[in-house]
């Protein structure tokens, strides 16, 4: 997707974090926007992009109701008439130990980080493929999708999820010869909200009073380096730019901390060499 202007981009989770930047960029680029997010906040980055002087239009919505995503697109097609940008980006973090994570923690990072993806394109592409335009869809993972660490089961599995599930979604529109291209951006920790998320868990996903794992060690433990990694992240400034850049030049991962390389790499000569994992790495 080479030409912005006038292009109509659809960006979940913009309420915050990358999505509140990815909503700017666009707006800089004279798109049309349609955004969601399951907090009200979204307003805001909603009254920013009009200020800028872009077309808005906002949903609160959950991206892990198909119902909901599905309203998204009906909105976008009812406003604007088509879509040319989809930006599957709504995510939520979950740590601590398999075996500890409670199943409904379990339910609402796969409901987001998964669901949230498919449900994104099951509504979007059937639209972008009868309009037979140029279209970009980014699936943003991480590169918690590429390595493995201990103590982040749930978000890892789901982050791989992303980045396999956007590949053989690829490889599918790409053996149609359809127009739409897919990237799924990699980044490493960068400074946004992401360590908070579990203000934005739905009702059916919430916080159980009564279970004793949110009092445990595991739990805060989590929350403690979660709010470190993130809070000593990497600047958010340049994300959006690195991402806008990567659509229009087609590039399909989209890795912005070069520092995890020669982990993603490690990963892949052991499977490759089959050698085992070996935990002794995080202690150098
Ligand atoms: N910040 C990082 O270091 C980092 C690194 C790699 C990947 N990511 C990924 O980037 C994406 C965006 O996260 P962020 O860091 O900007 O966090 P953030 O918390 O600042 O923003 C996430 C936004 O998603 C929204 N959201 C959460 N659940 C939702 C739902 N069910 N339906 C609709 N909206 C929902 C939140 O309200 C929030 O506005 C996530 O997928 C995250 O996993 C972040």
């Amino acid at each position: 997707m080479r030409e912005f202007k006038n292009k109509v981009a659809v960006i979940t989770g913009a309420g915050n974090g990358f999505g509140a930047e990815f909503a700017k960029e666009a707006a800089r680029k004279g798109m049309k926007l349609v955004l969601g997010d399951i907090d009200a906040d979204l307003k805001r980055t909603a009254d920013t992009v009009k200020e800028m002087g872009a077309e808005v239009e906002t949903l609160v919505m959950d991206v892990t109701k198909y119902e909901d995503v599905e309203n998204l697109s009906k909105l976008t097609i009812d406003k604007f008439g088509s879509v040319d940008l989809l930006i599957n980006n709504a995510g939520v973090v979950v740590s601590g130990p398999a075996w500890e994570v409670p199943l409904r923690d379990w339910d609402w990072i796969f409901g987001t980080n998964v669901y949230g993806l498919i449900h994104g394109v099951k509504a979007f592409v059937p639209i972008m493929l009868k309009q037979d335009t140029p279209c970009h869809i980014v699936n943003v993972a991480s590169v918690a999708g590429l390595l493995t660490t201990p103590s982040m089961a749930a978000y890892h599995t789901t982050k791989h999820a992303a980045v396999a599930f956007t590949e053989s979604v690829n490889y599918s529109l790409q053996a149609m010869n359809s127009k739409i291209k897919m990237s799924v951006f990699c980044p490493g920790f960068v400074q946004t909200d992401l360590d908070n998320c579990d203000r934005h868990r739905p009702e059916r996903f919430a916080i159980d009073p009564k279970d004793p794992y949110y009092e445990s060690e595991s739990y805060k433990a989590g929350l403690e380096r979660a709010h470190f990694v993130i809070k000593t992240g990497m600047p958010i400034h340049s994300i959006a730019m690195s991402v806008f850049t990567a659509i229009e030049e087609e590039q399909f991962y989209i890795l912005t901390h070069p520092q995890y390389l020669p982990v993603i790499g490690l990963r892949v000569k052991n499977i490759l060499d089959g050698k085992n994992p070996d935990y002794s790495i995080f202690n150098k």
